[in-house]
């Protein structure tokens, strides 16, 4: 193939505008298939002011200036199409007149960034909400901390100091036990079963709490009936669990993955209660196509998700605690229509480690 032809070959298969100006920044050429989508604006842009044509573009109208000042450089521009922004990286290459001296015309070599750039700024919006989420975790765990460091000092340090003191009073008064009232003794023994008793019920909220036991002893859908039940105490608010999943099914599915479906159904009703004012509630499961599905509808007022204010974490966290273990959610909700909740979470490799 002849130069020429590569030539114009790479340049039709590239998004590139070539262009000439002359000193007083008028078109003298302009060609390549980056046109394409410039087209809509100037058909023909030859014999015409880059001034005139590109007003609307303050990026490109400096640039230009640079050029025809006689400076050669690369630089980025923004340039608004009747179907959307286009980014475009330009280099800037003025040409003088071999006696005079002076700028004869300037050549320009603009590469259509667009996708890229789209692909930057996605990756930009990415780690901000990454760094969201991690803040969140960070003080959610901090609140757990908190939580339990207060009912540690609070419930059982109290207890714990109450049977000390029942047991010093023992020990004091055991060297003269036969001058001891049988019926204080007994009394003082009460109380301290009544009190350790208290202390191991604090001891069992606590790690209930921190780990929810039903999931171990009861599966996820037995789990389920459980939140649904406190969840019907707490707002008033029906709630059915409905599962189709068999015994063993519902075995198959890996500690992490349960406890990820459990805490996302968790904050799916968090959300109804909050934001619904629902009367009533249903959480489906049933076997999916890699695990299982779990379906959280309400018919409350609904909302429409593409107004979500971006500083909402709460489907954000719901959608990456699903996507960690493999599976995925979905949301459909508009103004008026209730809000459904999909989950799908891949049953997971029982031989994976757990984390
Ligand atoms: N079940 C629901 N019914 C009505 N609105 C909801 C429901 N779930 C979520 N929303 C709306 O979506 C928004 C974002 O929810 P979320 O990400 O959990 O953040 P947050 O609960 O902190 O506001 C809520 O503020 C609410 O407007
Ligand atoms: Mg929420």
């Amino acid at each position: 193939m002849a130069s020429g032809g590569l030539l114009s070959a790479v340049a039709g298969s590239i998004p590139v505008v070539v262009f000439e100006l002359d000193p007083a920044g008028v078109i003298l050429s302009s060609t390549g298939s980056g046109r394409a989508p410039l087209r809509s604006r100037e058909s023909n842009p030859v014999g015409r002011s880059v001034f005139a044509l590109y007003a609307d573009a303050p990026e490109v109208l400096t640039a230009v200036r640079r050029a025809l000042a006689g400076e050669a450089f690369v630089a980025t521009s923004r340039v608004s199409t009747p179907s959307g922004e286009r980014t475009f990286e330009t280099t800037y290459e003025p040409s003088f007149g071999s006696l005079s001296g002076e700028l004869t015309r300037v050549i320009g070599v603009a590469l259509d960034v667009t996708v890229r750039e789209q692909a930057r700024l996605e990756a930009v919006r990415s780690i901000a909400l990454l760094r969201a989420l991690a803040g969140r975790a960070q003080s959610e765990r901090e609140a757990e901390r908190t939580r339990v460091a207060r009912d540690l000092h609070d419930d059982l340090g109290q207890v714990l100091t109450a049977l000390r003191f029942d047991a010093r009073y023992l020990r004091r008064r055991a060297g003269g036990l036969d001058l001891l009232d049988p019926g204080i003794l007994d009394r003082r023994l009460e109380e301290f079963d009544t009190l350790a008793a208290r202390a191991l019920q604090n001891v069992r909220d606590l790690a209930a709490n921190l780990r929810p036991p039903e999931l171990d002893e009861l599966g996820l859908s037995g789990a389920l009936r459980e939140v649904a039940r406190r969840f019907e105490e707490r707002t008033g608010v029906a709630c059915e669990v409905e599962s189709t999943l068999s015994c063993s099914a519902e075995a198959l599915l890996v500690a992490d993955h349960a406890t990820a479906a459990f805490r996302i159904v968790q904050e799916a009703l968090t959300n109804v209660a909050q934001h619904a004012d629902a009367s009533s509630v249903a959480v489906r499961l049933s076997r999916g196509r890699k695990g299982v599905d779990i379906v959280v509808t309400d018919d409350g007022k609904g909302f429409e998700p593409e107004k979500v204010r971006c500083g909402a974490l709460g489907l954000i966290g719901m959608t990456e605690r699903a996507r960690v273990w493999g599976g995925e959610l979905s949301v459909i909700a508009s103004s008026g229509w209730g809000t459904r909740v999909g989950i799908s979470l891949p049953f997971g490799d029982p031989s994976a480690p757990s984390q």
